[in-house]
């Protein structure tokens, strides 16, 4: 018996150390790049993920009516059918990856990366960004390359570093033979799946994912205590020091508390440093001209010319590295910050804006300069944009103000007080084209 037992115990040991050795061996097989970008699982869609209410204080409801575009009427079961397929990793090419993966509920639909990661490890150059209330948005992505929210979705399905299908077919193809899909297409479009219908399906769910009843909302609506005296001076400080308003935005002197954009595009000198703008330019010409939109797509995801920003649609020197002014609501949410996630905290997007970006920069908006602001003037900026954070991420929220406050006090890397209190730069004049 006990010889049994002592040889049982050896095979055990040996079978662990097999396994030790094999698992070793897989490793050391495995590429490096999916090692280190190994992508999560896919989130499933819980209560963050649910249609919203329209009873929320803030919500503008005829504006919120008037982004339903004719050929795309919402239905109850059509939202549905969209929120399916908006966390669903069949519709990429190896099954990895869904819309959610980037954009997950519980981080107000972003991905707390600075930048996205796609099927096989691919790693994009942009920050994703919030779904929350792109239904508002006048176009999307961060150069605005398409107008509406069924032109969008098709994109990232056929990016390669995004979901990797070679066309929009084939990931229709990946569903099509699934009964609950073939049921739900009839159901709603009284059509077999298809490409066009799924992309209704997304931006129908997409145009449910509205996001108010933030602290803000109830001070605007007459509740003074909503938000604290440290925001109040924020929201002063935005609208003049800070200057804020000059495109967060509808106009210089109207407030969009929509979503705090002018739905325009400026350089605010984020990333150009780092790279030679104008020979890009000159290269992304062509492409541009072929008007082709997923290499266009590709580029501005997958390649270098990202940091040309709105130069990518217009091809206007004016609009080298310009981006669009994004919506501010649940901000707090989203880090890490601007279309290249460059950024860790909100106090770090303060100091550049107080700093006046910096450096020389040709193609600067001239609504970017030294500001002046001292420290307690970026406190109160902050808590003014904590306090857009809508009540679904209000413990989120809280939690993830003092983190980003905790990392503030012992790294501010964007911190250049000498230029924040000295005069405006000269601007050289951009290059001859
Ligand atoms: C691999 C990560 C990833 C996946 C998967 C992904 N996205 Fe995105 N999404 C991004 C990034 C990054 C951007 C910004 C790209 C840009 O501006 O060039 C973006 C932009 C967007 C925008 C524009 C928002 C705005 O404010 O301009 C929408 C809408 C969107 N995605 C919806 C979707 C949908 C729908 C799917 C699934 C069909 C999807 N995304 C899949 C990363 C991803
Ligand atoms: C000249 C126009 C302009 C002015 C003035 C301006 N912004 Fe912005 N803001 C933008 C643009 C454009 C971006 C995106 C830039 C990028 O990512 O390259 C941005 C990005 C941001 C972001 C990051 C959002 C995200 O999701 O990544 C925050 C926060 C922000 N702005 C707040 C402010 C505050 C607060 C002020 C005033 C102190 C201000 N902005 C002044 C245009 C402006």
């Amino acid at each position: 018996m006990k010889s049994w037992i002592r040889i049982l115990r050896t095979l055990r040991v040996w079978l662990a150390l097999f396994i030790l050795l094999l698992a070793r061996f897989a490793a050391a097989q495995a590429p490096a790049t999916t090692a280190t970008n190994a992508q999560p699982a896919i989130p499933k869609p819980g209560p963050l993920a649910a249609p919203r209410s329209l009873q929320q204080t803030g919500l503008p409801l005829a504006q919120t009516r008037a982004t339903i575009p004719a050929d795309n009427p919402q239905t109850p079961e059509k939202v549905a059918l969209g929120e399916k397929l908006f966390f669903d990793g069949r519709l990429s090419v190896d099954g990895t990856a869904a819309c959610a993966s980037c954009h997950q509920p519980d981080l107000a639909f972003t991905d707390g990366k600075a930048t996205s990661v796609g099927v096989k490890g691919g790693v994009g150059q942009r920050n994703s960004p919030t779904i929350l209330n792109a239904l508002y948005n006048k176009t999307q992505f961060w150069d605005g390359r398409v107008q509406t929210l069924e032109q969008q979705a098709e994109l990232p399905i056929i990016n390669p570093v995004e979901m990797g299908q070679t066309n929009l077919d084939a990931a229709v193809a990946a569903i099509a033979n699934i009964p609950e899909y073939q049921m739900a297409f009839s159901n709603v479009f009284q059509r077999p799946p298809n490409g066009p219908d799924l992309t209704r399906a997304i931006a129908a769910y997409e145009r449910t994912l509205f996001s108010f009843n933030a602290p803000f909302d109830r001070f605007v609506a007459g509740d003074t205590n909503a938000i604290d005296a440290s925001a109040q001076r924020g929201w002063v400080l935005f609208n003049k020091q800070g200057r804020c308003n000059k495109c967060h935005a509808l106009t210089d002197d109207q407030p969009n508390l929509v979503s705090f954009t002018d739905n325009d595009f400026h350089n605010i000198g984020v990333g150009i440093i780092r790279h030679k703008v104008v020979p890009l330019a000159r290269q992304a010409e062509q492409l541009v001209n072929s008007g082709n939109a997923p290499s266009v797509d590709r580029a501005a995801i997958g390649s270098e010319f990202s940091v040309l920003g709105r130069f990518l649609v217009t091809k206007q020197m004016t609009n080298i590295a310009a981006f669009k002014t994004p919506d501010l609501r649940n901000v707090l949410m989203t880090a890490p910050y601007f279309h290249d996630g460059s950024q860790d905290t909100l106090w770090d997007t303060m100091d550049h804006y107080n700093k006046g970006d910096g450096v020389q920069n040709p193609f600067l908006d001239p609504d970017i300069q030294p500001l002046a602001l001292k420290e307690e003037d970026i406190d109160d900026l902050v808590a003014l944009l904590a306090s857009l954070t809508s009540d679904d991420y209000k413990e989120q929220g809280a939690k993830e103000l003092a983190r980003q406050r905790a990392l503030s006090r012992t790294t501010r890397p964007q911190r250049d007080t000498a230029r924040a209190f000295g005069p405006k730069p000269v601007q050289p004049p951009p290059p001859k084209p």
